[in-house]
């Protein structure tokens, strides 16, 4: 079987975090709940760097950013922490990742699956973002983007991108909620989510941070400081490395690509469609059929998919396919295509 179903990354953490871990083991103490300012900094460096955005003072009085335990934790907890519970609604993407779903539950909340800000606000608490998108690797241009920044700020609803594949651009260049061409130079009411765990082939370190609007950034450092979920001090020197190196996370990327290209070019060959995927670790395909009359087809040639419909009603005619497999596996799932 070439299992194709789960997006979790297969090849070696690199040395620059296994060394920072080493070097990093003597921890007595508990962490901070804001992170070390040496992560901080390293963290608003990256954003910088990378994404073009301009923090607030990392080291201010205000955090405007802080570590998180993994950014699904996050993603589970964030109503909870900003403490939207009791009644309202989360607006999450029409196709979307389930864990924006499972924190709207978690606090009480229901979810309203749009990819467009909605006419009336009524009822709505918090609004999810994903570019580029799980499951289909969409990117939401500028436009898009600012629609929804215009949208938020309206009506006083804070806004969050998850950009856990933003480094992972293919045919377009993902571009950040809080670049300055979209937020402008304030974050008010926005937060964006990052992980190491695809950047930096780092998933079972739980790395992530949480960046923007600095009274937001606080609500949530404040509620963890005494709920927990601290990231691990060791983690933090690791992030703080990785986050400065941007060698390893180019490399990775280049594994990505070349598996994406041959995956891409043996499921064309099919005469199977491709849907978005400009961005991100999935392809996002088509028959124009059932999802699972697609699996059932796939599992035929001992291929496993993960289900569209997984993600939403609007996703029950695709099926996405993870790039987080080997070579030697990616090569298998060519050849059982006929390439
Ligand atoms: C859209 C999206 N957000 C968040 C995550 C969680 O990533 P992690 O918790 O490893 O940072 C994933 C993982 O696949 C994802 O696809």
């Amino acid at each position: 079987m070439v299992d194709l179903s789960i997006g979790t990354p297969v090849d070696d953490t690199p040395a620059v975090l296994s060394d920072a871990l080493a070097a990093a083991g003597n921890a007595p103490g508990y962490p901070t709940a804001l992170g070390t300012a040496a992560l901080r900094t390293a963290a608003a460096d990256w954003l910088q760097r990378r994404l073009g955005v301009r923090l607030a003072d990392p080291l201010g009085s205000d955090p405007s950013v802080i570590p998180t335990v993994g950014s699904k934790e996050l993603v589970a907890l964030l109503p909870t922490l900003l403490g939207l519970r009791g009644g309202g609604t989360v607006v999450i993407p029409e196709v979307a990742y389930p864990t924006y779903e499972v924190g709207a539950v978690l606090a009480g909340l229901a979810v309203r699956r749009t990819d467009t800000p909605p006419d009336d606000a009524v009822g709505v608490v918090l609004v999810w973002l994903n570019s580029p998108g799980n499951p289909h690797g969409r990117v939401l241009t500028d436009d898009e983007l600012r629609a929804w920044v215009r949208w938020g700020r309206a009506h006083g609803i804070p806004v969050v991108a998850d950009e856990c594949y933003v480094t992972l651009g293919w045919d377009v260049e993902p571009r950040s909620l809080l670049h300055p061409s979209v937020a402008g130079e304030d974050h008010t009411g926005l937060l964006a989510v990052h992980s190491l765990s695809k950047q930096s082939t780092a998933a079972g370190y739980r790395a992530g941070l949480l960046s923007g609007d600095p009274e937001l950034v606080r609500r949530v450092w404040e509620v963890r400081r005494h709920l927990g979920l601290l990231v691990p001090t060791p983690v933090q020197a690791v992030m703080a490395a990785a986050l400065a190196d941007d060698a390893h996370v180019d490399a990775q990327r280049e594994r990505y690509r070349a598996r994406r290209e041959r995956l891409a070019a043996a499921v064309r060959a099919c005469g199977v469609r491709i849907e978005h995927s400009e961005a991100g670790l999935y392809l996002w395909v088509t028959r124009d059929e059932d999802c699972w009359t697609t699996i059932d087809w796939l599992a035929g040639q001992g291929i496993v998919a993960a289900p569209g419909s997984f993600y939403g009603p609007a996703g029950a005619q695709h099926v996405r396919l993870a790039l987080t497999a080997t070579d030697e596996r990616i090569d298998a799932a060519v050849e059982r295509l006929g390439g």
